[in-house]
């Protein structure tokens, strides 16, 4: 992943690649004057995992690295979509023909298109025309960091875009998760479409995903900075254990309901735990997952104020503590997530670490001093293959913007 001082910068060389690979991979169409490109990060989240779905907060930002598209109408109804980052390539003859495509990384373009289709008057032009598109990302794949948020994002922004059809932001942060939902069957959370949409450069956002209400809060780190590590276990296993957290949350709410009047698990007050216990007699993990999910959301209240008052130590401390919950509480860590968690909490420059996103391997986030940074990697990487016999990569990340429109003619600045 790029790690440049401005934390957008890495977009538009990934852009114009994307574009130059457009064209000759689109060759039999002349596309030149019409063809348009894309870009969509993605996301890190800070602390709050697994309380999206149940209403909670999360406080993610985007990340220096996603998803570039390069996309031009056709006039003949068909679509074609190819990636430089997976040989399976799509062609069809009109929407008639969304179908999902077992594991296959189209169903996430197939998805959003599915869902616009639904929303818009069959007779809208773009779905009569159809349209040529090339996408190209610089993220790890299977890594936790959202590629598939971001290649939601950024086809529903450049179909919006093109197409003039007036959707705001948030319509369609709605409608990705929808496409996710539906069409590729995963029953996420808002948090990954929102972050990718909506970030901003040098910001997290603090997510209510109750509400949808939303705030920037400027990550001014005092003597800090994060770094993403990933423990490159992939993580093709952790659909089921999604699902199953999802269905245990439901079951827990179902349990809590007769006596508290709350719609999701995060509207619990951390209070009334220790007395909903009886409401669980033979049902201990259904129980597990509430007392992670009312304490996680308090963690992210208390890791905003600590952030506000540049108590780095304070916010370490919450991300630790948020680790644990997810390990203990919520099981969704992984052997090597405890190897490298273990290695970064060994090191004296380590303020706080945890897993990030739904866990099941992927990658950690820690909040480390900024004294030597590079002899923090050098050690926590060799702690880790000691322990692992894996390798991990790591990026000092800064917070970048959501998604956009790269204009290649205009000079880089
Ligand atoms: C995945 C989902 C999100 C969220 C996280 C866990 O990234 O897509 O909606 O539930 O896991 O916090």
């Amino acid at each position: 992943m790029n790690d440049e001082s401005n934390p957008d910068t890495g977009r538009r060389p990934l852009a114009k690649a994307t574009a130059e690979r457009f064209a000759s991979e689109f060759q039999d169409v002349d596309h030149t004057s019409a063809t348009r490109v894309f870009y969509a990060p993605g996301r890190v989240n800070l602390i709050g995992d697994h309380t999206d779905y149940n209403g909670g907060l999360v406080f993610p930002c985007a990340v220096s690295s996603g998803i570039a598209l390069a996309i031009a109408p056709r006039s003949d109804g068909k679509y074609r979509f190819k990636s430089a980052n997976f040989d399976y390539s799509l062609e069809i003859e009109s929407l008639e023909q969304l179908i999902p495509i077992a594991r296959e990384w189209v169903n996430y373009p197939m998805g959003v298109i599915s869902e616009l289709k639904q929303l818009q008057d069959a007779k809208q032009s773009w779905q009569a025309s159809g349209f040529d598109c090339f996408f190209s990302g610089d993220l790890p794949d299977g890594a936790g960091v959202s590629s598939s948020a971001a290649i939601e994002v950024v086809t529903a922004f450049a179909i919006n875009a093109f197409a003039e059809l007036n959707l705001s932001a948030l319509e369609l942060v709605k409608l990705c998760q929808r496409a996710e939902n539906n069409f590729v069957g995963v029953p996420c959370g808002i948090m990954d479409q929102f972050a990718v949409t909506m970030a901003k450069a040098e910001q997290a956002i603090a997510i209510d995903c109750n509400t949808l209400r939303h705030e920037h809060v400027p990550l001014k780190l005092a003597g800090a900075c994060f770094i993403l590590a990933n423990t490159n276990q992939k993580r093709d296993m952790a659909e089921a254990g999604y699902n199953d957290r999802v269905r245990e949350c439901q079951r827990a709410i179902e349990l809590l309901q007769p006596r508290y009047k709350i719609k999701s698990l995060a509207e619990l007050e951390p209070d009334a735990l220790a007395s909903a216990r009886d409401l669980f007699p033979d049902d201990d993990i259904a129980f597990k997952r509430t007392a992670h999910v009312v304490t996680e959301n308090q963690r992210v209240k208390l890791a905003m104020a600590a952030l506000q008052s540049n108590d780095m130590k304070a916010f370490g401390q919450l991300m630790i503590g948020s680790h644990h919950s997810l390990r203990d509480l919520y099981e969704v860590s992984s052997e090597p997530l405890e190897h490298l968690v273990k290695a970064a909490l060994d090191n004296p420059a380590t303020l706080g670490t945890r897993l990030t996103g739904a866990g099941f391997g992927g990658c950690t986030v820690s909040l480390v001093e900024t004294g030597d940074v590079a002899a923090w990697i050098a050690s926590v990487g060799a702690a880790y293959e000691a322990s692992s016999a894996r390798q991990a990569d790591f990026f000092v990340f800064k917070a970048a913007s959501g998604v956009s429109e790269i204009n290649l003619d205009e000079m880089a600045i």
